[in-house]
Parts: C-alpha cells; structure tokens; sequence
C-alpha cells in the first residue's frame, strides 16, 4: 500500500465540496467537514512522506451533472482531492438517504427503536445505491490502490467490491455507535446477513470505542455463526479485523486560531453584551439524538434548584439544520422550539433572558469565538459516536480554563474523564452539574483543561489517519504474504 505510487480512493456519501453557480460562473468550494479537515491536515502534515501518488474522492452530487460538467471543462487538478462524483437518480436517492440511512440505520443504531421505519422498498433503495458506488469504484480502480470507505450509508460496499476485485485493500471506519445485538436484531435478517456480509468484504474495520467493537464482534457472531480471536475474523480465507481509532480533531486549528481582528471584535461584542452572565454554550445539528429536549429540561431544573444563579447566567443554544425532510426531525425542532420559548417565558425578567436560541450555521471562526468566550460547554447526546464539539471547545480553550459537561453516552466520554460526566436523561443530575460547572475554582478548571487538552493534542486527527493506515497496511501485507507462501 505505502510504496508513494498507490492511489488512494476515499468514499463517502457525501463529497467534500460544494458547487455553487453565479451567473455563468461555477465554483468549487471545500466544506469545513470533519472527515474532509481530517484527511488533509494529515496530508499537509505527512507532505514529506506523500504516502499516496493520487488521493481521489468519491461521493454522491448534490449539484446537477451538467453543472459538473461546466466546472470540470474550465478546471483542473491543483485541489487536495480529485473529486470524482456520482449522480444517483433523485427519487433513488431519497429513498437511500431519507429512507433506509436516515429513518432506519441512524435512529437504530443510536438506540431509538421506536423511530425505526422497516421498509423493503427503501433498504432495495440502499442496495440500489451501494451498487452504484460498486459501479463507480470498480471503473477507476487500478491494482495496488487503497480503498477507505466510510460510514453507516456504505455498509455493502466493502463486500460489493471485494466480490470483484479480492485483491484490493479495503479499510472501513464506521462514525456512529454499533449498537448492542439486541438493538440490531431489529433489523431483518436479509438485512442483517446482507450488512454484515458487506463489511466483513473489508480488511480492517475501524470503531470509535472498544464497546463498539464488541458489539460488532459479538453481531457477526450472532447473525452468522462467525467467532474471533483478538478481533480477528477468517471470512472466505481472508483475515479480517476490527479494532478501535478513536477519532481525533485537528488541535492546533483551534487551540492556535488566530485573533484575527474581526475574531477580536466580536469577542469583544460578545463580552460587552454578556457583561457578568456566565455563559453556558451548545452547538448540535438539529438531531432527536443530541438530547437538546433533555438538556433544556436540565437548564430549567438548573433554575429551578438554585435560583440564585438567575439573571446571572445565559444559555446560548445553537442548533444546526440537518435531515429536513425527515418528519422526525422537524418535530423535534417544534418541541425545541417550544421548550424554549416557555422557558423564556417562565423566567425571563424585564432585563433578562435566560436562554438565547438561534437555529442556524455558525461560521468557522463564529464558533471559534463562542467556544473560547464560554464559561461552560454543555453537550449532552442520548447516544453519539464520538462528538466532536466536546473536543473542540475543550482545544479551543487557550487559557486553559471553562468547564466541559459531557454525556457519558458520547463516545468522546471514554477519552475525556476529566469533564464532568452526566448521564443525559437525568435532569437533576445536569442541574447539578451545571451548578458544580458554574461554582468551580480556576485552579480545578486549569487542572482539567490541561489534562484534557494534552489528550487532545497527541492522540489528533494525523494520529487517526496514520493509526488507520498502518493497521491496514500490516494486515494487506499479512494477506499477500499468506496469499504467496
Ligand atoms: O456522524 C455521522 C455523520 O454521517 C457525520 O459524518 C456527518 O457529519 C453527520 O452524520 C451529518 O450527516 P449528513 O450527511 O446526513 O448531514
């Protein structure tokens, strides 16, 4: 894999850019994703070692083909990643993306049973647009290139290729949670046996913990009779693994933001604004997983339990648009929206309000600020893979101070112990720990924020990126040797 002449081909639903149109013009634009900031901060960091000759990113369009079309007659190369994007028909698409991803995988594997939708039609659809993908890859992959696929939306994929082409080297990380066998038992055993077959066509398997990996072990075991030993799998004569790469953020892009002027002045507006309040600061994507119903209730029982901190706290809650066609999601946005409001209403004074609610995206270097002018970050998911906001404010953080309250049903919660833990659901226990935030000497927040944020610095995204690489790379070797003997 690593001899600087391999092609690297990343795949994921969603491609790293967007492609907006002004008048005749067409322009590409990289978007700030996770994934996307993760690959290249470990691109520019290895430049040296260039471990790949071309890294080719391929995903689905959210652009018409013919704007594509335009685009690429009047552009090339120069970009980090040669965008190779996949047109899949519209109504394919909803039924894939809103359909068997998003209202039965998603809500499944976050443990909301109850939100799951069983549809054949759509999990036809999922097939449908694995297949596409199979189709796409299998075009333009040449002997020795390394495929890394990732996420929930592309669990077939890894056995669709490998069915193909046995000889190529296929990575898979997975970002959400895998869920207990009990809670994946739920879906049906076609779909079951098809998922699990899909991702043991991979070589190395990737999970944000070690209970993840558990329970996928656990899942192949129990769907197809197939056991492990140190999370190694024997599937169709290949070895297989699955182990744990807990991702990572990019630290110095936010622990080193620079104070740009604009940077200063709006801190300076959001100090003057705030004056004494002590803020307490939520960013999430508009998801009935982040618990932002459970975590108002918390905030109110907050000022219900210690009224002395009224009119001397706000609560700014961000909540990102996401899934908007998804019913589901558009009824937690009113139930948010409600809960807000009566909030508001109950304990606002004529000076005062105590939760500040905007439904919207935040800039890079808005956030930037509201991580860094915050007194606490309260993030508090029912279930999430890894959340990545947690490590964000607690690396944005340059005097090493505020406080971080964390559900412990995050995957980040495993890395980061010195934040206080709530479990989610429990309002009396948010409250208290908002209160336990809000009280803490700054001796104790320094003490925390160092230990946390030395975590953050060594185990970063290159250190995620590079961890995954040289598992799969091993095991590749491990296969061909075995293969040449
Ligand atoms: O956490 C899983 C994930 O797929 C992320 O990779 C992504 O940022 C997020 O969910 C949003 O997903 P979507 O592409 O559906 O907006």
């Amino acid at each position: 894999m690593s001899d600087k002449t391999s092609r690297l081909l990343i795949i994921s639903n969603r491609l790293p850019i967007q492609l907006t149109e002004r008048g005749s013009k067409v322009s590409m634009r990289e978007s700030d994703g996770g994934l996307v900031s993760a690959l290249k901060s470990y691109f520019d960091k290895t430049a040296t070692s260039n471990l790949f000759s071309e890294k080719i990113w391929i995903g689905s369009a959210d652009f018409p083909e013919e704007r594509w079309t335009r685009y690429k007659a009047k552009n090339t190369g120069g970009a980090t990643f040669e965008i190779e994007p996949l047109f899949v028909p519209a109504k394919e698409y909803n039924h894939y993306y809103n359909g068997f991803c998003n209202a039965t995988l998603w809500p499944l594997f976050h443990y909301f049973p109850s939100y799951t939708e069983y549809s054949d039609d759509t999990f036809k659809s999922y097939e449908e647009v694995n297949e596409l993908f199979s189709e796409k890859i299998l075009s333009i992959l040449k002997p020795g290139d390394t495929v890394w696929i990732h996420d929930y939306q592309l669990m077939l994929l890894p056995g669709m290729i490998r069915e193909k082409r046995p000889d190529v080297s296929i990575g898979f990380f997975l970002h959400i949670p895998f869920p207990s066998y009990e809670i994946f038992r739920l879906l049906h055993n076609r779909w079951k046996e098809r998922i699990i077959h899909g991702l043991l066509g991979a070589d190395l398997i990737g999970f944000h913990t070690h209970e993840y990996v558990q329970h996928f072990l656990d899942s192949v075991q129990r769907t197809i009779g197939l056991t492990h030993k140190f999370r190694q799998l024997n599937w169709q004569g290949r070895k297989v693994k699955a182990n744990i790469f807990p991702l990572g953020i990019d630290y110095e892009k936010f622990h080193d933001m620079p104070d740009t002027p604009e940077v200063k002045e709006e801190k300076k507006a959001i100090i003057d604004k705030f004056g004494q309040l002590k803020v307490i600061f939520s960013v999430d994507r508009l998801d009935y997983t982040k618990g932002i119903t459970h975590r108002l209730s918390g905030f109110e029982r907050f000022l219900e339990l210690y009224p002395a901190w009224r009119e001397k706290v706000i609560f700014i809650l961000v909540v990102v648009p996401s899934r908007q066609i998804i019913s589901k999601y558009n009824e937690r946005r009113k139930m948010i929206e409600e809960q807000v409001s009566r909030i508001n209403g109950r304990y606002s004074t004529l000076q005062w309000q105590p939760i500040l609610y905007r439904y919207n995206t935040l800039k890079f270097w808005e956030l930037n600020v509201m991580y860094q002018v915050a007194h606490a970050a309260l993030i508090t998911p029912l279930r999430d893979g890894m959340n990545l906001v947690a490590k964000e404010f607690a690396a944005s953080r340059k005097q090493q101070d505020g406080v971080l309250i964390l559900s412990e049903l995050a995957g980040a919660a495993h890395e980061m112990t010195e934040a206080i833990l709530v479990n989610p659901t429990d309002k009396n226990e948010v409250a208290h720990a908002i209160s336990h935030a809000l009280g803490m000497d700054h001796g104790e927040q320094r003490e925390r924020m160092i230990e946390l944020q030395k975590r953050l610095k060594k185990q970063n995204v290159v250190n995620w990126v590079a961890s995954f690489f040289d598992d799969l790379d091993a095991i590749t070797k491990a296969q061909r040797n075995a293969v040449t003997v």
